[in-house]
């Protein structure tokens, strides 16, 4: 394959890329957040419950790796690179040794790790990596960053991408600018504008080839301490999309955004959001590290009982951005319910509104959280044939159903007592014939007696 069959193949339509990539520090302190000590079979336990998630393949086209995990095996024997692989899978490397201060400018970095790069790309490749990551780090405070900041990290950028495209290996180029601080979503822009057209600047002069190169940009977002923080995705998409036609070629394949400390469904919605504006010159897809990985560290717990309970949250996750990549993520595509009503005669306003708080508070989504807790949707639908009697004969009996005067009006305060809840209900015709399509995820089905 070409440099840029891979460069394609890792944004193809619905797929994006995971980055489990985590430097030993970074890792530490995702697993500090679990209470998991951070051992060298811990760090392997959960990369290969990541790795052998069943279905995962639908929608993550390559996993970014750390030099420890793509050096180590699963514990069948087989190395996690070969297992990614064998699933379709591409792996790929973090080649960068982390940033580190920038001499003469002690607010900002630099990237380390051009020295011996030649050489270790080499044995990455025979290790099976097909395309490599190297992060730049842009902070925005006063005064900063400076041209000088920018210049000297594109130019690493730029000396990796091209010694990467040397030995047959994609180079992913990551610029971040940081969301930490407190500036406004246009200065985000102005920062984001002038660091890629620096950017862009230096490959051009270091004859990368941009077919075979993708780009890992940050989202123009608003500084998380800024009071318009979190902006509505609809606002983010546009002055993304703005700030990148204006500087990235169109020769660029893709652009892999990474998720940058926004929550997990925000950094859906965002580039969902984004590609509803399409179709653009580039493919807008995903990079993410926390928001593909958040609910499944938190469900795992460091506690191999819980691999499928993590698995099933990755999965879903990189479900949701399999949806974003071609603009059809919604909230309602997120955690929620399909809750079936059946109304039998001794049922009162009362009992409804038992029921509604049941369902809203029942601790039965990832993490034990419930509907209120994960912000999910109810779709309610009156389904009177739950209450079919199928004891006697052939012919169920519907005896024990309520009569749909005394049925629909506790459907209505049902729905209504969820929604003055806090939870958000999208709810069916009274007895009409609905046609309800349901993605039993998990699977799990619960009958609740008001
Ligand atoms: P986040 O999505 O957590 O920002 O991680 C992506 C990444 O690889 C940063 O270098």
């Amino acid at each position: 394959m070409s440099l840029n069959d891979v460069a394609r193949a890792l944004v193809a339509p619905g797929k994006g890329i995971l980055a489990a990539d985590e430097s030993g520090g970074t890792i530490k302190k995702r697993f500090d957040t679990i209470g998991c000590d951070s051992t060298e079979d811990r760090r392997r336990a959960y990369r290969e419950m990541l790795f052998t998630t069943k279905g995962a393949d639908e929608f993550v086209s390559g996993v970014i790796l750390f030099d420890e995990t793509i050096r180590q095996n699963a514990s069948d024997g087989r190395p996690l690179p070969k297992i990614l692989e064998e699933q379709g899978i591409i792996p790929g490397i973090k080649v960068d040794k982390g940033a580190v201060t920038l001499a003469k400018s002690p607010n900002e970095k630099v990237t380390d790790g051009l020295d011996g790069l030649r050489d270790r790309l080499i044995e990455y490749r025979g290790l099976g990596a097909k395309f490599a990551k190297w992060r730049a780090v842009i902070d925005i405070a006063d005064g900063i960053p400076t041209q000088y900041c920018l210049k000297v990290n594109a130019h690493a950028l730029a000396r990796y991408a091209a010694l990467c495209q040397e030995e047959d290996i994609v180079p992913i180029v990551e610029p971040e600018v940081l969301m930490d601080g407190d500036h406004s979503i246009e200065r985000c822009y102005e920062v984001t504008t002038a660091t890629l057209h620096t950017v862009f600047n230096e490959l051009y002069k270091q004859r990368v080839a941009l077919d075979g190169m993708l780009l890992k940009p940050n989202m123009v977002i608003p500084g998380k301490k800024n009071s318009s923080y979190p902006a509505k995705p609809e606002l983010i998409a546009e002055r993304t999309v703005a700030c990148f036609r204006n500087v990235v070629p169109a020769e660029v394949p893709g652009i892999v955004f990474l998720s940058g400390g926004q929550g997990d469904e925000e950094a859906s919605a965002n580039l969902s959001a984004m590609n509803k504006l399409g179709p653009h010159p580039w493919q807008l897809s995903f990079s993410y590290g926390r928001a593909l990985q958040a609910p499944s560290l938190k469900a795992w717990k460091g506690d191999d009982a819980n691999i499928a309970a993590g698995q099933s949250a990755y999965l879903h996750r990189a479900h949701m951005n399999g949806l974003a990549r071609s603009g059809e993520y919604t909230a309602t595509a997120d955690a929620g319910l399909c809750v079936l009503v059946g109304v039998t005669h001794d049922d009162s306003a009362e009992s409804a509104s038992k029921l509604a708080s049941k369902v809203a508070n029942l601790r039965i989504f990832d993490g034990e959280q419930s509907l209120l807790d994960v912000g999910g949707a109810a779709l309610v639908v009156s389904q009177f044939t739950l209450y079919g009697d199928t004891t006697r004969g052939r012919r169920p009996s519907w005896i024990a159903a309520a009569r749909p005067e005394q049925a629909e009006p506790l459907v209505d305060a049902f729905v209504d007592a969820l929604r003055t809840l806090g939870v958000r209900v999208e709810a069916g015709r009274f007895g009409a014939n609905m046609q309800v399509a349901l993605v039993n995820d998990g699977p799990v089905t619960l009958m609740l007696e008001a």
